[in-house]
């Protein structure tokens, strides 16, 4: 029902400065495999067949990522080295991308996607935010709530009250039912009087309308164009529900999350006795 899913990656990454200026937050490299190679993977496993990819000028590496290297896999023939081949595989998904020539905000980037989506609800995946589990997948349960209801859905997690500011923080009422709750509004990056400590955490169903809310609202935090804003404006005429992922988050671009994830990673693929 979900095919279709639209990955954003053309920020400055702003917080990984100095490194972010050649090299992509998105390609840090995670247990040998760069950080969007997860978002890429959770995206497949939950049914996605098509991606976009809004990317920038210096975000090459993430296209030459998921391109074949010709050379360096008759190289590997020719070395009776084809056992690395398994290595290269691409996954099983088409991808798109486009870029986005000014850096306009999430809502500006995820605006290009308009014609791509056409008339279906689809996904976006924020790569900064990495859900590590071995049981459920955040966009799968996503989507699953979306064949349901067919309402539009954002994954949500209950931040610390000194971290609302940075996020985009819901107004709930309580729970309709588990870990669903209706969202009667949204604000972006709060900095005081936050509606809730439930924020937006990176995975969103949404229908093809928010690009016409999306073609309406003006430039808000950051004097970027806010999806939380146009989110905003769409439950004027539709409504949308917040999922609690109960499985662990972590933030790519905050240092110390990086290091633990890459340390989980690494204990998950070689134990904790690992060398
Ligand atoms: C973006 C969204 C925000 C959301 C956050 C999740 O903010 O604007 O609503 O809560 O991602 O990571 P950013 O982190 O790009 O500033």
């Amino acid at each position: 029902m979900i095919k279709k899913a639209i990955i954003p990656a053309a920020g400055f990454g702003t917080r990984g400065l100095p490194m972010t200026k050649v090299l992509p937050k998105e390609m840090l490299p995670i247990g040998g495999r760069p950080a969007i190679d997860y978002i890429v993977e959770e995206a497949v496993n939950a049914g996605i067949e098509q991606i976009l990819m809004i990317v920038s000028r210096t975000k090459n590496l993430i296209v030459d990522y998921y391109d074949r290297s010709l050379e360096l896999e008759a190289f590997l023939e020719q070395q009776n080295k084809e056992h690395l081949l398994d290595a290269l595989k691409l996954p099983k998904v088409k991808i798109y991308y486009t870029r986005q020539l000014y850096p306009k905000g999430l809502g500006d980037a995820v605006s290009l996607a308009k014609e791509f989506v056409g008339n279906d609800p689809f996904a976006i995946l924020l790569p900064d935010e990495i859900y590590l589990s071995n049981k459920e997948n955040p966009l799968e349960e996503l989507i699953d709530f979306y064949k349901n209801y067919e309402k539009n859905v954002i994954a949500l997690q209950k931040v610390a009250d000194k971290h609302l500011n940075s996020y985009g923080i819901v107004k709930v009422e309580k729970r309709e039912k588990g870990r669903l709750y209706k969202i009667y509004d949204i604000v972006e990056k709060p900095q005081n009087n936050p509606p809730s400590n439930l924020a937006v955490t990176g995975r969103y169903i949404l229908k093809p309308n928010i690009f016409s809310c999306l073609e309406k609202i003006k430039p808000g935090v950051g004097s970027e164009v806010q999806l939380t804003d146009a989110i905003k404006l769409m439950l004027q005429s539709e409504p949308a529900y917040g999922l609690e992922i109960a499985s662990e988050r972590f933030d790519i671009a905050k240092e110390a999350e990086y290091i633990k994830l890459v340390q989980k990673i690494y204990t998950l693929k070689h134990g904790e006795q690992g060398e």
